[in-house]
């Protein structure tokens, strides 16, 4: 006899209360994705982070299904032998009919069960299928789309595998499968096709033809109405890829997209408005102590630095005391995640802060994988010589040491004048000698493949920012994903985040956009777009973003040049603060955290899940629609004191000069009391903060 499991989600500090009843009886829930232990993008960082809740309501009866890749197997997976009896079966009589399938605990929070799928080895039905395909639903996937190939095998694969489950099964199982992004759509549409007893909904995070419409410099948002999809399609040679994707919006039982933007989107591309909004979260992690996250920034920080001292060897005529650190990361999609735009816009900035005297310095990285054959040579001796540097700082200092101890032993104070050896001279002269360099400090970290074409360095050649001695702002693009065993920057992504002051994602395209997102919950500002899932979120959510340093630029009703300037405006507002301005900051940034907790946001997940086994199942469940935030809408209040925005800037406190930047103990007690004020603001609704104000 099944457990009778039933959930009940509640309030989070601050945020609305929410209570949903209902048992799920004996239900299993398959969670499909290509990116499921296998990074490519923002899908793994859903399904990673969102793991935990899920394995909490769903226990034993939870899978998430993805493609065997073996490097992911070997580093982020445990394989074990299927404790659920009918899981073992099935995976046994798959495996005995010419398929691969692995079963293990993915090694993340929450510890949830994997199905790993091999589809190389099932590709000798590849042929097979596609006719099959062809004959169903007269979708042609033709032979050079690899990635099209992987999704029909993934596509029959995860269908067969559900069947089997079902098949397995000594009484009928209600089984909700929720499919993700169209690599993982046809799945969902064989199960409809073949009336398997599954309740199927289909998340997508994007729109395959949004994407490429958007990338090929269309002016999308005011046309979205009008795209002659199908051709539009096919001029991309895409058609198949699409068609797959809008069968499997149309047949699934529940369908959602990540943000209201791309709900328009999807309406008008897909020709379905999506039933839910699943707003994307994040696994928040609290701090006991307030201010740990700013030490984290501190001690990040200063590994930054110690990347930059060598990368800029020879060169160091700037105050890294004063330096900033700004970053943009994803996906290569140069003009869609606003590559282009912030490489404009650091232009104006450079002109801006040297026009002005300035004594900031801008760095700015560029974190996006592209194709390569390693780290450059100059990159890495940047490092080779500052690690030689402090080794023979090092050397010095010992042999100093020495020299004093000696002299202390006799009871005599040294001769300071003959603390240092012409040895110790030259040693200091040959390191200090290796730091001459012929070449401007390098812009890319790696030998690129295509070194001529590509977008980020045409730009900067374009632009002219090439790192040198007068430029206020210099330029590193690093095209590979951020890793700790990197010889060169030993940081994850996560560490390294936590260090810079600023994350600049001024997306075009962009459903949602996790990047921001993880910003906010490290306590680090951020720009987005209000082209931007993000973006829109907080806008529709906090009454002043900006005050809370979350800048909102606007990508929809301005031109490129009006939106670069405003860029350039944000980004020249935010050199100017102090640091005690910006360490305020970051303490209100980090307080929005709550607002992308999974453990609030988890709860439309909840929702349409629920809706898709009522609609699949309506003898057994009943699902009565509710508003997961309440009619009126629910938003952060103003902080008690604060500029409306960072163009309009007049600190709240009064200027503080650098030697007070330095009180910090003053600094967070200050902060530690607007804090609270401003949290007992946020515990009110909305509605209530405003009658107090106006009473
Ligand atoms: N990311 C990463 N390492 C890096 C840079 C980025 O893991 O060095 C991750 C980042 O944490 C984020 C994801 O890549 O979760 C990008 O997701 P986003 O939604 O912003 O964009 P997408 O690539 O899905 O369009
Ligand atoms: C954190 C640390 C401080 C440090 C500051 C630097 O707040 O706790 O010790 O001085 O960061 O801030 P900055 O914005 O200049 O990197
Ligand atoms: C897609 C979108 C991105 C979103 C991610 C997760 O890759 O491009 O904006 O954050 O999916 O939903």
């Amino acid at each position: 006899m099944p457990l009778a499991r039933s959930l009940s989600v509640t309030s989070l500090s601050g945020l609305e209360e929410w209570d949903e009843e209902f048992d799920l009886e004996d239900a299993v829930l398959f969670e499909i994705a290509w990116e499921v232990a296998n990074k490519v993008g923002g899908i793994y960082t859903v399904i990673q982070t969102k793991a935990r809740l899920t394995a909490e309501e769903w226990g034993e009866n939870y899978f998430l299904v993805g493609p065997y890749v073996e490097s992911n197997v070997r580093t982020q997976v445990e394989l074990i032998e299927p404790t659920n009896p009918v899981m073992k079966r099935t995976i046994d009589k798959m495996n005995s009919s010419g398929c691969k399938v692995y079963f293990g605990r993915w090694l993340i929070e929450g510890s949830p069960y994997v199905v790993l799928i091999d589809v190389a080895f099932t590709a000798w039905s590849l042929d097979r299928w596609k006719s099959e395909l062809w004959e169903l639903c007269d979708i042609g996937v033709p032979w050079f789309d690899r990635e099209a190939n992987d999704a029909v095998l993934f596509g029959f694969l995860t269908s067969w595998l559900l069947g089997e489950y079902a098949a397995q099964s000594e009484e009928p199982p209600h089984i909700v499968a929720h499919f993700h992004e169209w690599l993982a759509g046809l799945g969902l549409v064989l199960c409809r096709q073949r009336q398997l007893s599954v309740a199927t909904i289909f998340t997508t995070h994007a729109t395959l033809l949004g994407r490429y419409l958007c990338a090929g410099n269309v002016d999308f948002y005011n046309n979205l109405a009008e795209f002659n999809v199908d051709k539009e399609a096919g001029d991309r040679q895409i058609y198949h890829r699409y068609c797959l994707e809008r069968a499997a919006a149309h047949c699934a039982h529940v369908f959602t997209t990540v943000s209201q933007i791309t709900a328009i989107e999807a309406e008008h591309l897909l020709k379905r408005k999506p039933d839910f909004i699943t707003p994307n979260g994040l696994n928040v992690k609290k701090f006991s102590a307030m201010h740990e996250f700013q030490n984290l920034h501190a001690q990040s920080k200063n590994r930054i630095q110690e990347f930059v001292r060598g990368h800029f060897y020879g060169h160091l005529d700037f105050n890294l005391d004063k330096c900033l650190f700004l970053f943009i990361a994803g996906r290569y999609e140069f003009s869609n995640k606003g590559a282009d735009i912030f490489l404009e816009a650091l232009a104006r900035l450079n002109y801006l802060l040297r026009v002005n005297h300035s004594d900031v310095t801008v760095i700015a990285f560029f974190i996006m994988p592209a194709r390569t054959n390693n780290f450059n040579v100059e990159t890495l001796k940047g490092q080779a010589v500052r690690k030689q540097l402090w080794d023979t700082a090092q050397t010095v200092k010992e042999r100093f040491g020495k020299k004093l101890y000696e002299s202390l032993l006799v009871g005599q104070l040294p001769d300071v004048s003959k603390m240092l050896d012409k040895e110790d001279f030259t040693i200091m002269k040959r390191a200090i000698f290796a730091t001459q360099r012929q070449c401007q400090p390098p812009i890319c970290t790696h030998n690129m493949l295509e070194d001529s074409s590509d977008p980020i360095l045409n730009c900067v050649r374009r632009i002219g920012l090439f790192n040198s001695s007068a430029d206020r702002v210099k330029i590193i693009f690093h095209p590979e994903f951020l890793s700790s065993t990197s010889p060169l920057l030993p940081m994850d992504y996560e560490e390294f985040v936590r260090g810079c002051h600023l994350g600049v994602f001024p997306s075009y395209y962009e459903p949602w956009g996790y990047t921001p997102a993880e910003c906010t919950v490290m306590g680090i500002p951020s720009i987005s777009t209000n082209l931007s899932g993000f973006g829109c979120f907080m806008e529709e959510h906090i009454a002043d973003p900006s005050a809370y340093g979350i800048y909102i630029l606007d990508r929809r009703y301005r031109s490129v040049d009006e939106s670069c300037n405003q860029l350039t405006s944000f980004l020249f507002q935010f050199c100017k603060q102090s640091r005690r301005q910006r360490i305020i900051q970051r303490n209100r940034t980090e307080r929005l955290s709550d607002l992308l907790d999974w453990k609030y946001l988890g709860r439309f997940y909840i929702s349409a899940r629920h809706m898709a086994l009522a609609k699949a199942f309506p003898d057994t469940y009943l699902y009565e629609a509710q508003e997961p935030f309440s009619a009126s809408g629910f938003r952060y209040p103003r902080p008690a004191s604060v500029p409306p925005s960072p163009a309009l800037s007049r600190h709240s406190s009064p200027h503080h000069s650098e030697a007070e930047d330095n009180d910090e103990e003053d600094e967070r007690y200050d902060e530690d009391l607007e804090a609270e004020k401003d949290r007992v603001n946020i515990r009110q609704p909305y509605s209530q903060t405003q009658k107090n104000k106006s009473s």
